[in-house]
């Protein structure tokens, strides 16, 4: 299924790509940049109408997105977006008057809030590659609109800018930003999308007053377009057009006094209008006309309009625009209706899509790496295409139905294992170009895709296996875990990549864990070895080996016995801080070099509110909207066992399993002599609703130190934004509801803002809703099981039943940080978070019984291809940068990209060098071209984004790069400023065989 974007214009597939070009080539294939706007729309007495037909097709929502393309499931909605690309190519080709163009032109329109720049980028890359493959430049989109996501993200903001658009636009913005707006006309503003980038991530940004659909009166869609065609033959009874005028004059007079130019835009169009196009277009032609040719007045223009044509006129205006630095969450749409739910809702989909982008990204790597040269990239391109799918605003978002969800982790599902496939080809090729072998044939090679159940067929079947890790980041991991389901009825063994037995340990898997629905019941498959990797390489692999004997020796793995915990209470020892307990298994204090901190963890609930959403103080919390009944927490369970796990002999691990009534909620928090974090390992679920009522569930932590209601909250897993309980940087503010109105979105990160004095951070691994309501407190909302709908379209509650029907049950991880003095000590939350976000991935393989027998033979096969690096041993590069692409692009060339990762003000941050040619093993660059953010350009392109007129606030304005690091192409020595992404098309030749 090939439907791409549905932020066009008009809609385009693949699959109608010929019609498509069709239009493009008699209508405006010699003018598809600015010049094939409307011209003569400067006379300053004129109010301009852009009527810009459009229609929203959701890849995905009511409907799965199949069920869409085709027209199937019509009683759920009446909706076929084939119908659409047919009918509207038709419609274009009449008119030469009617505009075309592809706008925003990514896979999706991605959601803002819980998605990662990482797949952001992805998304659009593949997009507009795929546009540009298909129609050349002309299919080259210049502006982006984002007319439905639920709030706005000021790095996807940057992104854009990055990607080379000239303006953006959406239409959800809070309802009292709207209005301050409104009145200030500063609806169309130019938002400044970092403090590190300066002019290059600023974007012009305009909001569409009355939201993405037709204005009152004239909807002419043929599925709820109920208002009346235009007569205009004047014989007629029903001749109309004197009141169509009139109507429309009424409605572009108000309209424009929002807005600071004598130009409006009319989106006229909504979800899935234009099935039947001629209705749609036969409607506006009239009215143009009827506008246009009224001899009573000449004050006022409609004409055919696009996003860009619009943005051209405004550019056009010479008006000097106001700016705007900080972001467009949360949004609120009435005072008791805060989007801020869905932050947090279908929270197993959004981890889902998190492994699913960890897998593409090595998929990727490793392709490029074994010079596949292109053969399987219709296998990678199904992953590519399935997260590009998963970024959409109601996919990851989690405000879809129910069978919706369920077919997007299908499509996830099966492209991931068609990835998996990819990767021990590229593993075995890779050895092979090496002279070697790798230690399994491709098809010999599994992968666990339920390691997040503590679940794997292979490692629990009592046999022999090799494991080979591979570390998808460009610096080495040290002291990095392996922790792996194992048959209990067994002895083992571990032994490195040299050969030599390695420490290892067995801990019990809590019952809370081995009960979560549809883990399956293999017999002894009770426990989980534990063992550490020392060092892993970066862009590295290396094999380990663990063998099972039914005798136990004095190099088995031994099983770790868990103690109650004492009445003086337990400390765990960590690196940078040490934990203390309470008789009852609760931590209590944070020992660290900053002294002693009382300390608190807690799981917690919100009862959701109930009601029938006809009046705004009768909302229910659903999938979309977060409206907790009261603005306090209430308690989910008990403690009832606490046991310490606790490994002397070598530290491998320090846990403590906290067990709650019912089975409910189940935690292990684990600290290790090496570690700098503590991971919180939580179990939820099912949710009980026998009350009737609705549960949203948080876990807090909590510190003995007042930070004043400020906290920060990353964006998209990248730039950190600052929050402030009751506060929004841009207006005065006034909140009804305390607590969903203080709900920020968390992708990967939440920290303290306190100015002296020791703070807390926690990683997060999906995104989630957070907050800080109290003193010293971080809330993170982890799960949502809901009972009524909110009002807002999927007209479904969020009531994830789990595999069993019994609801679903989710398991989780937290890593808290702790550091000093409000500035986090960026040094390590960035690289932390980066390890935690981009996880090594475990291949497996099945040591037959010959090899089983002979000890040397599992240590030569184990030996081969190991401890092997993509990346060049002499090559030590800064800890700023990060790998973020390595991907096959044509058949010669490779896309790149490299990230600075520090943000202007924190400890690490600097510009940094790097050289290019020899930075990986397995090739030689031999060519590069800098290319715009999303690929799909030359660099030197950015500089020719239509400049507005504004008074930037920025004194760090590197708009424009010297030249030498643009066009020249022979230069490999790059630099990357803070929070750079730097993006480069490569050449590469295989070098000497040299490792
Ligand atoms: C709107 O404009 C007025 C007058 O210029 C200014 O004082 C006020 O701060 C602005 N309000 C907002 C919310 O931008
Ligand atoms: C865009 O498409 C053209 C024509 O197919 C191709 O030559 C060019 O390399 C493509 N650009 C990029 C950046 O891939
Ligand atoms: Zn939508």
């Amino acid at each position: 299924m090939k439907l791409l974007i549905l932020a066009l214009i008009t809609l385009c597939s693949i699959r109608i790509g010929e019609c498509v070009r069709i239009v493009l080539e008699e209508n405006i294939a010699d003018k598809c940049d600015y010049s094939k706007c409307p011209t003569e729309i400067n006379d300053g007495h004129k109010l301009y109408v852009h009527l810009v037909p459009h229609t929203h097709d959701d890849v995905g929502w009511l409907k799965t997105v199949d069920q869409y393309y085709y027209g199937t499931k019509q009683s759920i909605q009446k909706a076929s977006v084939q119908d659409i690309l047919d009918t509207v190519i038709d419609e274009l080709i009449r008119n030469k008057q009617r505009q075309f163009e592809f706008i925003n032109g990514g896979w999706s329109m991605p959601d803002e809030a819980t998605t990662h720049y990482q797949s952001l980028i992805d998304q659009s890359t593949w997009g507009l590659r795929r546009l540009n493959d298909t129609f050349g430049h002309c299919g080259r989109p210049t502006v982006t609109w984002q007319i439905d996501p639920f709030g706005h993200s000021r790095e996807l903001a940057s992104l854009y800018a990055q990607m080379g658009y000239d303006a953006l636009y959406f239409a959800r913005e809070d309802y009292q930003d709207r209005y301050y707006r409104q009145f200030n006309q500063t609806l169309e503003h130019v938002w400044q999308g970092s403090d590190d980038l300066g002019k290059r991530a600023d974007i012009f940004t305009g909001m569409m007053q009355m939201g993405y659909g037709p204005p009152k009166g004239l909807n002419w869609d043929l599925v709820g377009g109920e208002n009346d065609h235009i007569v205009d033959n004047i014989d007629s009874k029903e001749y109309n057009v004197p009141q169509i005028v009139k109507q429309f004059r009424q409605l572009a007079k108000e309209y424009s006094q929002y807005y600071a130019t004598n130009h409006i835009m009319f989106p006229m169009g909504t979800d899935f209008n234009y099935q039947s196009a001629h209705q749609w277009f036969q409607n506006m032609d009239k009215l143009i006309n009827a506008i246009n040719s009224d001899p009573k007045f000449n004050d006022i223009q409609a004409i055919y309009s696009t996003p860009s044509c619009y943005t051209k006129a405004l550019y056009d205006s010479n008006h000097t625009w106001p700016t705007k630095r900080d972001d467009y969450f949360p949004y609120a749409s009435d005072p008791h209706a805060f989007w801020t739910g869905y932050y947090t809702s279908r929270p197993s989909l959004k981890r889902m899509e998190r492994v699913g982008n960890n897998w593409l990204q090595v998929c990727k790597q490793l392709d490029s790496f074994a010079l596949n040269n292109g053969q399987y990239d219709s296998n990678i391109t199904r992953l590519r295409e399935a997260m590009g799918i998963l970024q959409h605003h109601d996919a990851v978002a989690g405000t879809e139905k129910q069978h919706v969800a369920n077919d997007y982790a299908r499509i996830l599902h099966e492209a991931i294992v068609e990835c998996q496939q990819i990767i021990s080809l590229s593993l075995n090729n890779i050895a092979k170009s090496l002279g070697q072998q790798f230690h399994s044939k491709p098809d010999e090679l599994q992968f666990c895709n339920d390691l997040n159940i503590s679940s794997c067929s292979i490692t629990e079947s009592g046999h022999s296996f090799l494991v080979s890790i591979y570390n998808p980041l460009i610096h080495p991991l040290s002291n990095h875990t392996v922790r792996l389901p194992v048959n209990e009825r067994f002895f083992y063994q571990v032994f490195d990549d040299k050969g030599q037995s390695i420490p290892a340990v067995l801990i019990p898997i809590p019952e809370w864990i081995r009960e979560i629905p549809g883990r399956p019941q293999r017999p002894n498959s009770n426990v989980e070895i534990v063992f550490k990797i020392n060092h892993l390489e970066a862009l590295g692999l290396v094999t380990y080996t663990i063998r099972s004997s039914s005798q136990f020796t004095k190099r088995s793995a031994r099983l770790i016995k868990g103690k109650p915990i004492e009445s003086n209470g337990i400390k765990l020892f960590g690196r940078n801080f040490d934990l203390f307990f309470d008789e009852n298994g609760k931590p209590r204090k944070i020992m660290s070099q900053y002294g002693s901190n009382e300390f608190r963890n807690a799981i917690r609930y919100y009862e959701g509110s109930i009601g029938d959403n006809q009046l705004q103080t009768n909302r229910s919390s659903g999938a979309y909207i977060f409206r907790p009944i009261e603005q306090t927490t209430n308690a989910y369970g008990e403690i009832v066992e606490s046991i310490a796990y606790i490994d002397n002999d070598y530290g491998l691990v320090q846990e403590i399993h906290q067990k709650y009534e019912d089975n409910v909620f189940g935690q292990i928090i684990r600290l290790t002599g090496d570690s700098e974090f503590v991971e919180f390992d939580f179990v939820v679920g099912p949710i009980s609703v026998w009350d009737n009522i609705g549960k949203e569930i948080v876990l807090q932590y909590q510190i003995d130190q007042d930070n004043e209601g400020r906290f920060k909250t990353d964006a998209n897993g990248r730039q950190l934004l600052s929050r402030k309980w009751n506060y929004r940087p841009t207006w005065p503010v006034i909140i009804e509801e305390h607590i969903a109105g203080n709900y920020y979105p968390v992708d990967s990160r939440i920290l303290l803002d306190n100015p002296d004095g020791p703070s807390i951070a926690v990683l997060t691994d999906r995104s989630e809703g957070g907050t800080s309501p109290y003193s010293g407190m971080i809330e993170l909302m982890v799960h949502r099981r809901l009972l009524h709908d909110d009002g807002f379209g999927v007209d479904e509650a969020l009531n994830e039943p789990g595999v069993d029907g019994h609801g679903l049950v989710i398991r989780g991880r937290h890593r808290l940080l702790l550091f000093k003095d409000g500035q986090p000590d960026s040094s390590y939350h960035r690289p932390l978070s980066q390890q935690f976000f981009m996880e090594p991935i475990m291949i497996f393989a099945k040591l037959n019984k010959q090899r089983h027998h002979h000890y040397h033979h599992t240590k030569s096969m184990a030996m081969i291809m190991n401890k092997f690096s993509m990346l060049r041993t002499s090559t030590s590069l800064p800890p700023q940068i990060h790998l973020l692409t390595l991907e096959q692009w044509s058949y010669d060339r490779l896309l790149l990209r490299l990230e600075n990762i520090y943000q202007q003000g924190e400890p690490n941050s600097k510009k940094v060098r790097v050289n290019l040619r020899n930075l990986f093993t397995t090739f030689t660059i031999t060519h590069v071209e800098e290319m715009t953010l999303s690929a799909n350009q030359p660099i030197n392109v950015i500089d020719k984004r239509l400049q507005f007129n504004y008074q930037s606030s920025d004194d760090n304005q590197f708009y424009y790069r010297p030249p030498s690091s643009t066009a020249n192409n022979t230069s490999m020595d790059i630099e990357l400023g803070p929070m750079e992404i730097r993006t480069f098309l490569i050449k590469i030749s295989k070098p000497q065989r040299q490792l």
